[in-house]
This record gives C-alpha cells, sequence and structure tokens, in this order.
C-alpha cells in the first residue's frame, strides 16, 4: 500500500479515481461513492471543471453566500462571498446593516501600479551596465508592442522600466524593475509576457555589446504597495449607540484601544488581519481572483515598517470616530476565470459587473465591515456568543439530527448559552 504511481496525469479521469480509491481506502466503494456524489451531474459544467487543473477527482464545494445592504460610496450593493467559516457572512450583513444607517462606507481607490522583475547578474562596470540599460530602454518597450498594444487600447500597459542595482544584497545582482497599469484584468499573463520578452532583449542587446548578462528569472511581483484602497467608515460618537452599546464613548475608546493594541502588538495583529481577510478573502474567491495573490501581497504591506502590523487605524477627533483601512489589492474583473466560472459571472453580475477599480473597493469594504464586526464583539459581548450560534448548525449537522430534534435543539439553545459539550450533551439526552 502506499505505493509511488508512474504517469498518473495520463490515466483517464476514472483510472485515477479507482487508483485513489483502492490505493488509501480499505472500503474503495465508499471513497468512490464519495467521490462521484460531488460531480455536477451537468457533465458539460464537470468537464469545464475537470480542465481548470490537472488529475482533477472532484469538486470541493464551499458556500456561497451574500450580504446585502452595504452601501458603498452612495450605493447600495450585495456582496457575495465564498467562505466555509460560520460567522463571517452574519457578521458582514450586520456591519453592513449597522453603518447604511451611519452614512455607509467610503472607498476610494488611490493608486493602481503593478509590479515586475527581471532578476540577473552582472560582474562588471556598472556605469557601463547603466550607460547601456539608457541607451536600449526604448527598445524594451518596442520589442513587446505585440503584447502591449491591446492593452494600450484599454488605456493601460508598461508605465517605466528602471535599473536597479542590488549589489548591496546578493553579488552581481541587479534587476529591471518595471511597472505596469493593466486596467480591468489582474495582469498577471500581461506582466509576465512582458517580462520574458524583456529578458530576451536584455540577454540580446547584451550579447551585442559584449556584456555579460546572465538572467535567472522573471516574473510579476505580488507585493503591489502601490496598487492601494482605502475603505473608510465614520460618525458622531453619539450615533454609534444600539443595543449592544449603550454607552458610545466608551465603546469608541475601548475600540480604538483595541485597534492600537493590532498597530503594536504582532501577535495580535496577525489575528486581527485575519478577521480582515475574512471579509477580503470570501469576495476575492467569489469573483474569481487568486487569493493567494491577495494575501501574500496583504501580510507584505502590513510589514512595511518593519514589524508586522494591523492594517486598519481607528480614531476619535472632534466627537468623531473614524474607522479605516489601506490595503494592497492587485484584482481584476476581466480574463482569467472570471468569464469561465459560471458562479465567478453571476457573482460579478451581482455586484453590477464592476471595474476592477470598484471592486478593489468593495473588497476593501468587506475586509473593513468584518474587522468591525469583529472588534465589536470583542470589545461587547465577546467572539464566542456569536460564533458559537453559527456553530450550532455544524454540530446538529455532525449528528444528523432529523427535523424535529432540530427543531428542539435550537429552541433549547435560544436561552441556553451554546457549547459543543452543552450540545452534545442535549442531543444524547434527547435520544435517549
Ligand atoms: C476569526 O475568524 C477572526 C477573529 O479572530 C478576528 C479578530 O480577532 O479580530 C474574530
Amino acid at each position: 500500500m502506499n505505493n509511488a504511481v508512474a504517469g498518473f496525469s495520463k490515466l483517464s479521469k476514472k483510472e485515477k479515481i479507482n487508483w485513489i480509491a483502492n490505493e488509501y481506502f480499505s472500503t474503495p466503494e465508499e471513497a468512490l461513492n464519495i467521490i462521484r456524489n460531488y460531480w455536477n451531474t451537468d457533465e458539460k459544467l464537470q468537464q469545464l471543471h475537470d480542465e481548470f487543473i490537472e488529475n482533477t477527482i472532484t469538486n470541493l464545494y464551499i458556500p456561497l453566500g451574500v450580504a446585502p445592504n452595504f452601501l458603498i460610496n452612495g450605493k447600495y450593493k450585495t456582496i457575495p462571498m465564498a467562505i466555509e467559516e460560520s460567522s463571517v457572512v452574519a457578521a458582514a450583513s450586520k456591519s453592513a446593516k449597522y453603518w447604511a444607517t451611519r452614512g455607509g462606507f467610503k472607498a476610494t481607490v488611490i493608486d493602481t501600479e503593478k509590479i515586475g522583475q527581471v532578476h540577473f547578474t552582472f560582474n562588471g562596470d556598472a556605469e557601463k551596465l547603466n550607460a547601456f540599460f539608457n541607451k536600449i530602454k526604448p527598445k524594451f518597450f518596442s520589442d513587446t508592442q505585440n503584447i502591449t498594444k491591446n492593452m494600450q487600447q484599454r488605456g493601460g500597459g508598461i508605465l517605466d522600466i528602471y535599473l536597479k542595482d542590488k549589489r548591496d544584497l546578493l553579488d552581481n545582482y541587479f534587476q529591471l524593475h518595471a511597472t505596469f497599469e493593466t486596467k480591468d484584468s489582474m495582469g498577471a499573463n500581461f506582466i509576465n509576457s512582458c517580462l520574458e520578452q524583456f529578458a530576451t532583449t536584455l540577454k540580446d542587446e547584451a550579447q551585442n555589446a559584449n556584456l555579460e548578462i546572465e538572467v535567472i528569472m522573471s516574473i510579476l511581483s505580488n507585493y503591489v504597495p502601490n496598487c492601494i484602497v482605502r475603505a473608510e467608515v465614520s460618525c458622531q460618537i453619539e450615533d454609534l449607540t444600539e443595543k449592544h452599546i449603550p454607552n458610545p464613548r466608551d465603546f469608541a475608546e475601548r475600540f480604538v484601544q483595541a485597534v492600537q493594541i493590532a498597530e503594536v502588538e504582532p501577535f495580535r495583529a496577525v489575528t486581527h488581519n485575519k478577521g480582515i481577510m475574512n471579509g477580503v478573502d470570501a469576495v476575492v474567491l467569489a469573483t474569481g481572483n487568486d487569493f493567494r495573490a491577495v494575501e501574500a501581497g496583504v501580510h507584505a504591506y502590513a510589514s512595511k515598517n518593519g514589524q508586522y502590523a494591523s492594517l486598519s487605524h481607528a480614531k476619535i477627533e472632534n466627537g468623531i470616530f473614524t474607522f479605516w483601512l489601506e490595503i494592497p489589492l492587485a484584482l481584476g474583473t476581466v480574463g482569467g476565470l472570471t468569464s469561465l466560472h459560471p458562479l465567478v459571472k453571476l457573482c460579478l453580475e451581482i455586484l453590477q459587473k464592476p471595474s476592477a477599480k470598484e471592486l478593489m473597493e468593495i473588497v476593501a469594504v468587506a475586509g473593513l465591515a468584518q474587522n468591525f464586526a469583529a472588534l465589536r464583539s470583542l470589545t461587547t459581548t465577546g467572539i464566542q456568543e456569536g460564533h458559537m450560534k453559527m456553530h450550532l448548525n455544524n454540530i446538529i449537522n455532525q449528528f444528523e439530527a432529523n427535523e424535529e430534534e432540530r427543531h428542539l435543539i435550537k429552541t433549547h439553545f435560544k436561552k441556553t448559552a451554546i457549547s459543543h459539550n452543552a450540545v452534545v450533551e442535549f442531543i444524547e439526552n434527547l435520544r435517549k
């Protein structure tokens, strides 16, 4: 058992699944049933999903929910969120409703610059390399004309290319550091194609000029500190009042302190930012964007001052409570999965076909809303009350409760504190 397998990718889907079932399960038929249960009955749709990646055996479902009532820059939005964590959509909806009656969310894209680099080594006179770079710089633009033509028509393209001397970090290390505008596309393919052409041009021209340049690699950077969006909420302190906030000044002060802790204490900052990413990732995923790229870039940005810190900030000034965040987001609303995956298309339609900039605003707002909900719970009732309410369903499902049991459990735990043990005990007593 547990043998290596040769030529797995060449096997048919059926053969792959049979191999998995026989190799790892004592009852292969059961495993096969689970795998098949999650296939789409529409064969064409299943084939589409099969072809997104290699060696697809089935589909892993993640719930797609919506959080309505988001007032963003004066317009209502319903935000689709793909996420498995029970409390996230409920928290987003609650924040949306709360802020809709307090002026809503304001969001602004500050910049949309993307970055890519050609990393290379050169063991020679840096002055000479600099002169060579300045001479051939126009060639980088002309040699990529066929790649950039369409993007230029859409108002994007290569913004600039710099030669960077990185020998203080690594022997002989230089780079071409290029900046791009990719409009409504995330731009990964566009940027990487341009960079690979830059590398070819660099190598060819270096050979002509008798310069010994060794290109190591060409790739976009997922760190986009100049592709930034800001989202904000603010209101008079007394307007913060609601059922769980009887004393708004006390609430605002505790809230600001909670944010300050995340600004100075990395252990708290990571969890605080994780709460922001609950909202961000869910929308990024629902809209077919690359959440790993977003995660990597956002966390790098959170460390930009040398220590990992909160992405959001809060203040009280002249009786006004303001809470905001700024995050880098490289997103697309055209290309990639956006036109391929029927549900991604649907989500973009729910969002009224946003531009990439509008999507940046929506995603940042979802992050801020999530952060607000978490901090509100943490500084008032504590997080477990809401979490356990949502988690109750998971426990009920785990015990495969029938309709009647479900009703009895839910009624009982409306008035009683929910804990895993208490629910299990209640179910066991019911079944005695
Ligand atoms: C849980 O997914 C997210 C929180 O831990 C975020 C936070 O602590 O701010 C509740």
